[in-house]
């Protein structure tokens, strides 16, 4: 979709150039962030992919095309833009706003009003309300939406945002990320967005690119910055509780151990004995007819148990994950009622292993990179 070949940005008389040879490759319909301190060419790079800023060396490819052979004001159509701040004209309606691209292609008003309309019903705002608004009469996560539905006025293959939630408070970013990730379910744009924070990013993202001083230092899958940083310097941005993170990016499903240990009623206490030894977890999960878990049992206590199993015999399940929680969410509840483990079930509520403390820590043991 967009390629990036050896960028380069440099300005008369600076000592080092501020974009320094970008290598970068987005395919349709992904969300790529780009990610670094201040300064380190963040905008500049965005900038250069509609021209707002003139690369000195490289090439930009969008769809194969070198963008330099394309009409600059071609080339914007086919790209939305959402800059720094939102940028909202405050003497503008929401509609006004919405139609300027547009009215500048020569639209007439109604088609560019219902244009309008239908895009403040996609980002959920009620086009009876919201069009005769002026911006100052917008929250920020509001402003934050109408400015998504700007940029997407032309209906555009590609979106460029700069730190599109930069300006929102901590609890409406999550929200209004949320929604983000929702409307982008619906639209499918490729989309490059600035930001400087990783956990935004890690949300976010199908690749990231984090930048150092102009240059690229690494560019990969959230999971990989995470789990593989490339360098001290990206080691050193993502954190040190870059494990924690990366909790968020992994679902139960891919952390569940002891499909097999099961006991039902009437399960005789030998056999399930013989199943428990085999898991290696010291306990089985006690289900009724329909798979549903229902109890637990320990090693110690089948060893006291003879002949069939009952409900009665098996302590309360501590609490049930789903096959979709995402390990963060699991890990809280665990944490919140005080146990090492929890059976996880499917849609239908029915057992399908357990997710524990072991099966967590195997599965994001970090592979050895050199990188602390
Ligand atoms: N017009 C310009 N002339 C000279 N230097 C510039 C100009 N625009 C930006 N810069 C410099 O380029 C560097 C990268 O800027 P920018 O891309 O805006 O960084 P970021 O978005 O990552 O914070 C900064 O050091 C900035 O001062
Ligand atoms: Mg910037």
């Amino acid at each position: 979709m967009i390629e990036l070949s050896n960028v380069t940005k440099r300005y008369p008389g600076a000592a080092a150039p501020v974009v320094d040879g970008i290598d970068m490759k987005v395919g349709a319909g992904e969300i790529c962030v780009l990610l670094g301190p201040s300064g380190c060419g963040k905008t500049t790079t965005l900038k250069m992919i509609n021209r707002l800023v003139q690369h000195t060396s490289g090439k930009i490819l969008l769809e194969g095309r070198d963008t330099d052979g394309i009409d600059v004001v071609e080339l914007r159509r086919s790209i939305g833009y959402v800059i720094q701040q939102i940028g909202l004209f405050p003497n503008m309606t929401v509609e006004e706003n919405i139609c300027v691209v547009p009215r500048l292609l020569g639209w007439d008003k109604a088609k560019a009003r219902r244009r309008a309309a239908e895009l403040l019903e996609i980002v959920a705002l009620d086009p009876a309300v919201y069009l005769t608004r002026y911006p100052k009469d917008l929250s920020g996560g509001q402003a934050q939406r109408v400015g998504v539905a700007r940029a997407l006025a032309t209906d555009p293959p590609l979106m460029l945002m700069d730190e599109p939630f930069g300006a929102i408070d901590p609890i409406n970013r999550e929200m209004i990320q949320d929604e983000f990730l929702r409307i982008q379910q619906k639209v499918r744009k490729t989309i490059i967005f600035v930001s400087h924070d990783i956990d935004e990013a890690v949300k976010m993202a199908d690749r990231v690119a984090i930048f150092r001083a102009g240059k690229l230092e690494q560019f990969d899958s959230p999971d990989n910055i995470l789990a593989r940083p490339a360098t001290p310097f990206v080691a050193g941005f993502v954190g040190t509780d870059r494990a924690l993170k990366r909790l968020r990016l992994v679902r139960a499903k891919d952390a569940i151990s002891d499909a097999e240990c099961v006991a039902r009623a009437g399960d005789s206490s030998a056999e399930v004995r013989t199943i428990v030894a085999r898991g290696g977890s010291g306990r089985v999960v006690f289900v009724d007819a329909a798979n549903r878990p229902q109890g637990y049992l320990t090693a110690a206590q089948l060893h006291e148990i003879d002949g069939t199993l009952s409900l009665a015999h098996a302590h309360p399940v501590p609490g049930v994950a789903r096959l979709d929680d995402d390990l963060r969410s699991v890990v809280s509840a665990m944490f919140a009622i005080d146990s090492s483990w929890l059976p996880t079930v499917d849609a239908d509520g029915r057992y399908v292993g357990v997710v524990s403390q072991k099966s967590i820590i195997e599965l994001l043991r970090l592979p050895h990179t050199g990188v602390a």
